[in-house]
């Protein structure tokens, strides 16, 4: 019998998400099995309820028809709350102690995995560019979700996120003033197009698909926050496989490395921000 976290059985519901999940990977291959079911379970259950659908064994019944209703389900299941420069004290860090040691790179390539909609892949581009390495680095910024990558290449967002996005440059430690790499109207703010020319958007799905070679930094922040622990150790052994020696890993600040098998394979730049170097 399937257990809950107290060790109750499942309700009816949570065993009907279970053999949900299963479909959709015996289906169509889409792999959310050891996906976190807290978060899990409430976008099924608002999806649910957004489409006026009763029970969790008539949406399998439909998404296992339809592949074109599966790949706007699954859309639906990621969180992609992001922001500029989100938690600036990662990109403090980055700056003034990761950038010192990727100058003596001839190029850099950076992996932004789990994307969303750009706006992170864009922060790294203006630091970069400030610090006089946009020219040598290429930035392969990914998702598993096709309609956030497709937002994130546009690089237009709305204006109300433009008060948010300068404070967080400021306190990161940005040289000038974000208005410089962004042009604002019609109730949007758009990315200087010359950051955009050293990122690479691409679709990659961090549990089926392949490393991405020697990159010299990996950032995946608040992506593994939604996996259970056996994924988690699974995708970082993926961006260990990815990373140069002497490559840096960032994390979002409420994920981390502390017991799992990966720990001793990095040291500490600032454990608080999150930011790691891989010394095995
Ligand atoms: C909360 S957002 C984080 C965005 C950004 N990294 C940040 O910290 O602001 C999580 C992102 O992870 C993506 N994601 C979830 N599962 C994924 C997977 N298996 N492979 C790649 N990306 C995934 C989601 O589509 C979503 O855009």
């Amino acid at each position: 019998m399937g257990q809950g976290k107290n060790g109750d059985p499942l309700s009816e519901f949570e065993v009907e998400v279970e053999c949900l999940m299963q479909a959709l990977y015996l289906r169509w291959g889409y792999d959310f099995r050891e996906y976190s079911r807290a978060s899990l379970r409430r976008r099924v259950a608002r999806y649910m309820s957004d489409n006026q659908i009763l029970r969790a064994a008539d949406l399998q019944h439909e998404l296992i028809r339809d592949k074109k209703r599966c790949v706007h389900f699954v859309r639906g299941l990621t969180v992609n709350v992001t922001d500029m420069f989100r938690d600036p004290v990662f990109y403090k860090v980055i700056r003034e102690q990761v950038i010192p040691e990727l100058r003596s790179h001839p190029f850099i390539k950076i992996w932004h995995a789990g994307c969303s909609t750009g706006e992170e892949a864009y922060s790294m581009s203006i630091l970069l560019h400030e610090e006089g390495l946009g020219e040598r680095a290429v930035i392969y910024a990914t998702d598993i979700n096709s309609q956030v990558l497709d937002q994130a290449s546009k690089g237009v967002y709305h204006e109300k996120m433009l008060s948010s996005a300068r404070e967080n440059y400021k306190d990161s430690g940005g040289k000038s003033k974000l208005d410089d790499f962004v042009s604002v109207g019609y109730e949007r703010f758009l990315i200087d197009p010359g950051l955009k020319k050293n990122i690479v958007f691409t679709q990659h799905d961090l549990v089926t698909d392949q490393v991405f070679g020697e990159m010299q930094m990996v950032i995946c922040r608040n992506v593994l926050i939604y996996f259970r622990r056996e994924l988690q150790t699974k995708v970082l052994t993926l961006f260990h496989n990815s990373l140069d020696m002497g490559g840096f890993l960032g994390l979002g600040i409420k994920e981390s490395l502390r017991s799992l098998p990966n720990e001793f394979r990095y040291k500490a730049i600032d454990e608080s921000a999150r930011v790691f170097q891989r010394v095995d």
